[in-house]
C-alpha cells in the first residue's frame, strides 16, 4: 500500500505540522506500507522527498526545496505526476491513500479533503464537511450546542463589525479571548483584561481570518480526548489526558505549546473523578458525531471547579507531535502509534 504523506502547509501551523509528520514517518510500519512523503511549501507546492529521511531534524520532517513537484490528477484514482516547470510531466508509482498531516486552512478545514476527492483517491481523516465544521470555531459550538453541549458563551465578530467594547464586556464579563474563527495552535488569539487590549486583540485574530470569536474566560482545566473510529464504525475514546500549563504563560499560546520547554506538562490519564473521565468521554463521542466526524478527532474541554465540562473545540487532525495528546492518551489506553496509524489508514480504504 502506498501511503501519500503530506505535511507542511500553507498555514500558520506549517511547522507544527512536519514537527507532526515526523513522527508520522518515524511510527509507521514500513514493512506494511510504502511511504511517499510529500513536503508542501508556505506557497502551496508539492514537492516529493527522499523517503529514507525517516524523521528529519529537529525542526521537523523534510521540506527540500529539491523535491520534484508533484500533483495529484482529477480522476486519477491516486495518479501521481511529476510536474516539473521547466520539463516534461511523467507518470510516478500511484499513490493507494493519501495521509495529511496537515493542520489549519488548507490542511484540516476541507480543502485538501475535497482535493483528494476531486482525485478519486482515499484519504485519512474527517470528510469536507466535518473538517471545514471543526475548523471554524463559530459553526462548530453552533453544532455542538445543538446537539445538546456544553460551550463557552461567545459573540462572533467579522472585520467590519466588531463591536464595542462595552458590549462585550457586557455580555461575557472580563477577562474574555479573542480568537480566529479558523485557526489552530493558539495563533492569533489574546487574552483581554481591558478597554486597551481589546482593539488590539481583535485586530490580531482579524489578522489571521475574516472572522474572528470572543470568547468568556473559563476558570478550568484542559482536558482532552482521543477518538478513533475504527473502519466498522465503532468509536473507541480514550480517558482523558490534561495539559497543564506551566510558568510564565497565562494560557496554553504556541510559545508554551511548542518552543518553550517548560511551557506545560501533557500528563495522561489526567487526574480526574472517574465521573468526570466518563462524562468527558460521552461527551467526546457526542461531539465527534455532531460534527459527521470519522476516523479520528482530538476532544478538548474546559473542566470547572464544580465538576462541569464544556467542550472547547474539535481538531480532527490533532498534533502529532512529541508533546501532543492523542497518541499519548490512546497510548495510555494500550493503542500504539503503529495500531493507530495502521487503524486510521486501513479506516481510509475501507
Ligand atoms: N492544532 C494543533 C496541531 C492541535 O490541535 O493539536
Ligand atoms: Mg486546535
Amino acid at each position: 500500500t502506498r501511503v501519500a504523506i503530506l505535511y507542511g502547509g500553507r498555514s500558520a501551523e506549517h511547522d507544527v505540522s512536519r514537527l507532526s509528520a515526523a513522527n508520522v514517518l518515524k511510527a509507521i510500519d514500513r514493512t506494511r506500507y510504502e511511504v511517499v512523503p510529500i513536503a508542501i511549501s508556505r506557497d502551496g507546492r508539492w514537492r516529493l522527498q527522499r523517503s529514507s529521511g525517516a524523521g528529519g531534524d529537529g525542526a521537523g520532517a523534510p521540506v527540500s526545496e529539491d523535491g520534484i513537484e508533484v500533483a495529484l490528477l482529477p480522476g486519477g484514482k491516486g495518479r501521481l505526476v511529476a510536474a516539473p516547470h521547466d520539463g516534461a510531466h511523467t507518470d510516478l508509482p500511484p499513490v493507494d491513500v493519501v495521509f495529511p498531516v496537515l493542520h489549519g486552512p488548507f490542511g484540516e478545514d476541507g480543502s485538501v479533503q475535497g482535493y483528494a476527492e476531486i482525485a478519486d483517491v482515499a484519504y485519512v481523516g474527517c470528510g469536507i464537511l466535518a473538517s471545514a465544521a471543526a475548523m471554524d470555531k463559530d459553526v462548530a459550538k453552533r453544532l455542538l450546542r445543538e446537539a445538546g453541549l456544553s460551550v463557552a458563551r461567545s459573540v462572533t465578530v467579522l472585520r467590519g463589525d466588531v463591536g464595542s467594547f462595552q458590549e462585550v464586556a457586557g455580555a461575557l464579563g472580563l477577562p474574555f479571548f479573542a480568537k480566529p474563527a479558523r485557526q489552530g495552535s493558539s495563533f492569533g488569539v489574546s487574552k483581554v483584561n481591558d478597554r486597551d487590549g481589546f482593539d488590539e486583540a481583535v485586530e490580531t485574530a482579524l489578522r489571521y481570518d475574516s472572522k474572528a470569536l470572543i470568547e468568556e474566560f473559563v476558570d478550568g482545566r484542559e482536558i482532552e480526548c482521543s477518538v478513533l473510529e475504527r473502519a466498522d464504525g465503532s468509536l473507541t475514546v480514550s480517558l482523558p489526558g490534561e495539559i497543564i500549563p506551566a510558568g510564565k504563560h497565562g494560557f496554553y499560546t504556541y510559545e508554551a505549546k511548542y518552543l518553550d520547554a517548560d511551557g506545560a506538562l501533557v500528563k495522561v490519564p489526567a487526574d480526574v473523578p472517574a465521573g468526570v473521565a466518563d462524562r468527558a468521554k460521552e461527551m467526546a463521542a457526542r461531539a465527534f458525531r455532531a460534527l459527521g466526524c470519522e476516523a479520528m478527532a482530538r476532544v478538548d474541554f474546559f473542566l470547572r471547579a464544580d465538576g462541569s465540562l464544556l467542550v472547547n473545540e474539535v481538531n480532527t487532525l490533532p498534533g502529532f507531535t512529541d508533546i501532543s495528546m492523542y497518541a499519548k492518551a490512546l497510548a495510555a489506553i494500550g493503542i500504539g502509534y503503529g495500531e493507530v496509524i495502521d487503524a486510521l489508514i486501513e479506516h481510509a480504504l475501507a
